[in-house]
């Protein structure tokens, strides 16, 4: 039995998800329709989103779950797709992201790296939360992102983008105490049962991970999205400008 958020006075509180059909979004989302919440995810197709829509009612026939197609990239579509959004939102959970790896050629091929770095992990997390800014709960409202242990430590233009979510995250933290919302981010370490690691998942490259890994094991997306539902929780209430970490430990390397 859990707790209902502060926000909800009798109905069911609602969540907006980004990226929620896979992953870490899909592993929050199922665990946030759990503590109680109504849900809207987004994310660029329509199928995978249906089939998350499905398996969350099925777990939990009690929530609403809608979903909403959008490129977060794209500021007309972010604007369309918050249009579609009733109500108030208690939860903002900006997960949607993921690694540009592709580097092309020289100073320019790293430019566009960077900067579509910046538009997959900063931009979709930005335009999404100024959207529904004016439509956070207040007081009791919630606004996680989910960074990297990249953020901390990546020397590429991922690392550079997820380190931007922490400066922005802060300062909108500053803004929004006063008005009782609460604005954190989550940066998990390796977890490879996720859309992140497709076509990533070698031998070499999986004990190249795990052996950063003090704990021996990587993280799966149900961990992460325990930190999620802390924050969003009625005992994350008093957490705000922080970056909850969750890694196994592999900041700190193995020593
Ligand atoms: N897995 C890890 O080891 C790890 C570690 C640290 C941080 N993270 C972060 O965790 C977050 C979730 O990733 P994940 O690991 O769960 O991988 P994932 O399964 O690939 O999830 C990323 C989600 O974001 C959505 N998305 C991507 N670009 C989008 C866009 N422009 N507009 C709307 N939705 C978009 C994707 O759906 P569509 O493709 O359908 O749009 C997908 O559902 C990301 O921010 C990632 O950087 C992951």
């Amino acid at each position: 039995m859990t707790t209902p958020h502060p926000s909800s006075a009798g109905s069911r509180p609602q969540a907006v998800i980004s990226g929620g059909g896979t992953g870490i979004g899909l592993a929050s989302a199922l665990r946030l329709a759990r503590d109680g919440f109504d849900l809207v995810l987004l994310g660029r197709r329509e199928a995978v989103l249906q089939e998350a829509a499905d398996r969350i009612r099925t777990r939990t026939p009690d929530a609403r779950v809608q979903t909403i197609v959008a490129d977060l990239q794209d500021p007309d579509a972010v604007e369309r797709a918050v249009g579609e959004i009733a109500g108030d939102v208690d939860v903002l959970l900006n997960n949607a992201g993921g690694n540009v790896l592709d580097r092309g050629e020289g100073l320019a091929g790293i430019a566009a790296n960077y900067e579509a770095n910046m538009r997959l992990n900063v931009l979709t997390a930005v335009l999404l939360t100024e959207a529904l800014l004016p439509r956070i709960t207040r007081p009791g409202g919630r606004i996680i992102s989910i960074s990297s242990i990249a953020a901390l430590r990546g020397a590429n233009g991922y690392g550079a983008a997820k380190a931007a979510i922490h400066g922005w995250m802060m300062g909108l933290a500053a803004e929004l105490a006063a008005e009782g919302v609460t604005v954190n981010a989550v940066a998990p370490g390796y977890v490879p049962d996720t859309g992140f690691w497709d076509g990533r998942r070698t031998p070499d490259i999986v004990s190249s991970r795990l052996a950063q890994v003090p704990m021996n094991r990587a993280g799966t997306p149900d961990e992460v999205a325990g930190a999620v539902s802390y924050l969003a929780g009625p005992e994350g209430g008093w957490t705000t400008g922080q970056i909850i970490q969750v890694n196994g430990g592999a900041l700190f390397g193995r020593g």
